[in-house]
C-alpha cells in the first residue's frame, strides 16, 4: 500500500523520463504523495512544469537555491521520504551514487539520505553491461539499494537488450513491496528454478524433467514476504513469478555465470535441476543421420551449489540445496549436506510412483544440522510458503 506514503522521485536524464511521469500519476491516483527532484539533464528529456503539475508539488533541481533552501535544506528534503525512487537512473547517477559523489542536488540527497532507495535503471545495453556498470551495480547492491528492472526489448538508441526502464506499473509494485514491512523486507536472496538444457548440436539438447514449479512458487513466497528475489532459471515449463528480477540460462555453466553475477545474496536457494554433465563434443552444426551411428563424449558441469557453499568471502549466510531421490532419501540426502557444504537440504522422493516430478504436490525432508524434519504432502505452493518462512525466521 503505498497511500499515506511520501516517495522521493528523482528522475535522472534519460529517454525513459517520460515514464516517470505516468509514475506519478499511479502514485497519487494510489493516494501516495510525491516530492520531485530532477538532475540537470532529466529537465533535457521533461519539462519540469509537467513533472511539477502531477506531483502537485514544486520541483527540487539546484542544489545551491537560496529559496528552496530557505524552505527546506537539502539534508532535510533527503529525509523527508518513507522510500527514494529512481527512475530512470542512468549510468552516470548510478556511477556517481557508487562512488559516494555528491555534486549535484541528487546525488547529495542520495549521499545524505538515510532512507531506503530503489533504482530502475535505464540506459543503452552495452551501458548496462559494460563491467563498470557491473562493478556499480554490485557495489550498490552490498550498499542495501533495491533494483527494479531494466527489461529486455527494442530500445529508443535502435539497439535490443537489456537496459529498458521497467514499466510503470512495475516499478509502482516494487514500491510497493519496497514499502510492505514483510520479514524479508529490502532482503535481496537468490532462486535457481527449472532444467537446464545441453545442447547436442545447434538444434538438439539434453535436459530433465522438471517443471520448474517448485522454484517459481518459492521464489513468489519470498517476494511475498519482502524479499528482492534475483530467479535464475533455465528452460522451464512454467512462466517466472511477477515481482522479482529474472534472469534467463539455458546450460548449466550459464547458471553457474548467472549466479555468481547475482552474488552477494543474503540467502541462496537452488532449487534447479542442473544437468550433472554436458555434452563435451557437442557439434557446431546439425549432426546429419546416415553419417553412423551418434557418440556422446561427456563433461561434468560445474556443481553451482556446492562452488558457492564453499565460497569464504561473499558466501550468502544461508545456503539451501535440494535433493531429488529415489531411493534411502534421509540417508542420501543427509550425506548430499555433508558433501556440498550446504547449510539445508530439501529433500524429496521423485520415484515416478510418487508423480511428484512435474507434479503439484511435493512431500518433503527438511535436512539441516540439527536432523531430518518430515514434512506432511502439501501442495508445492505450500512447501514454498513453509520454507521461505523457516528463511526468514534464520535470516532473523
Ligand atoms: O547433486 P545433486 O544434483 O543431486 O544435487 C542437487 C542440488 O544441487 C540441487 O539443489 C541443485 O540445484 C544443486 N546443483 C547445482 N549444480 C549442479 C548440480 C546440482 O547447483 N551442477
Amino acid at each position: 500500500m503505498v497511500a499515506g506514503k511520501r516517495i522521493l522521485l528523482i528522475i535522472g536524464g534519460g529517454i525513459a523520463a517520460y515514464k516517470a511521469l505516468d509514475l506519478i500519476r499511479r502514485l497519487r491516483e494510489r493516494g501516495a504523495a510525491v516530492t520531485p527532484v530532477m538532475t540537470r539533464s532529466a529537465a533535457e528529456f521533461v519539462t519540469p512544469l509537467s513533472v511539477a503539475a502531477l506531483a502537485g508539488e514544486a520541483v527540487h533541481q539546484e542544489l545551491f537555491d537560496l529559496t528552496q533552501e530557505a524552505e527546506m535544506g537539502h539534508i532535510a528534503l533527503s529525509r523527508v521520504a518513507d522510500l527514494i525512487v529512481v527512475a530512470p537512473a542512468t549510468a552516470d547517477l548510478m556511477a556517481r551514487m557508487a562512488g559516494g559523489r555528491a555534486e549535484d542536488l541528487a546525488s547529495t540527497l542520495l549521499l545524505a539520505t538515510d532512507t531506503r532507495v530503489l533504482l530502475a535503471p535505464a540506459m543503452n545495453v552495452r551501458m548496462w553491461q559494460h563491467p563498470a556498470t557491473r562493478r556499480n551495480l554490485a557495489t550498490l547492491q552490498r550498499d542495501g539499494v533495491l533494483t527494479v528492472g531494466p527489461n529486455e526489448g527494442d530500445m529508443a538508441c535502435g539497439e535490443f537488450g537489456p537496459g529498458r526502464m521497467a514499466e510503470p506499473m512495475e516499478i509502482l509494485a516494487a514500491i510497493e513491496r519496497a514499502l510492505a514491512a514483510g520479514p524479508l523486507a529490502g532482503r535481496r536472496v537468490l532462486v535457481t528454478s527449472g532444467p537446464t538444457h545441453e545442447p547436442i548440436d545447434p538444434v538438439r539438447y539434453i535436459a530433465n524433467r522438471s517443471s520448474g514449479a517448485q522454484g517459481t512458487a518459492l521464489a513468489a513466497a519470498l517476494r511475498d514476504l519482502g524479499a528482492q528475489v534475483v530467479f535464475v532459471t533455465g528452460p522451464a515449463s512454467v512462466p517466472p513469478p511477477a515481482g522479482v528480477e529474472v534472469v534467463r540460462v539455458e546450460t548449466a555453466r550459464e547458471m553457474m555465470a548467472a549466479v555468481e553475477a547475482a552474488l552477494p545474496v543474503e540467502a541462496a536457494v537452488f532449487a534447479a535441476a542442473v544437468a550433472d554433465w554436458r555434452v563435451a563434443n557437442a557439434a557446431a552444426s546439425k549432426v546429419k543421420k546416415g553419417s553412423g551411428g551418434l557418440s556422446l563424449d561427456f563433461a561434468e558441469n560445474p556443481d553451482i551449489l556446492a562452488s558457492v557453499s564453499r565460497r569464504g568471502e561473499g558466501r550468502p549466510r544461508l545456503v539451501v540445496g535440494f535433493a531429488a531421490e529415489t531411493d534411502d532419501v534421509i540417508a542420501h540426502a543427509t550425506a548430499k549436506r555433508a558433501r556440498k557444504g550446504c547449510d539445508w537440504i530439501v529433500a524429496n522422493d521423485v520415484s515416478p510412483a510418487t508423480g511428484i516430478m512435474g507434479g503439484s504436490e511435493n512431500a518433503v525432508t527438511l535436512i539441516t544440522a540439527e536432523g531430518a524434519e518430515d514434512w506432511p504432502r502439501m501442495g508445492k505452493d505450500e512447501v514454498a510458503r513453509r520454507l521461505a518462512r523457516r528463511i526468514a525466521d534464520a535470516l532473523g
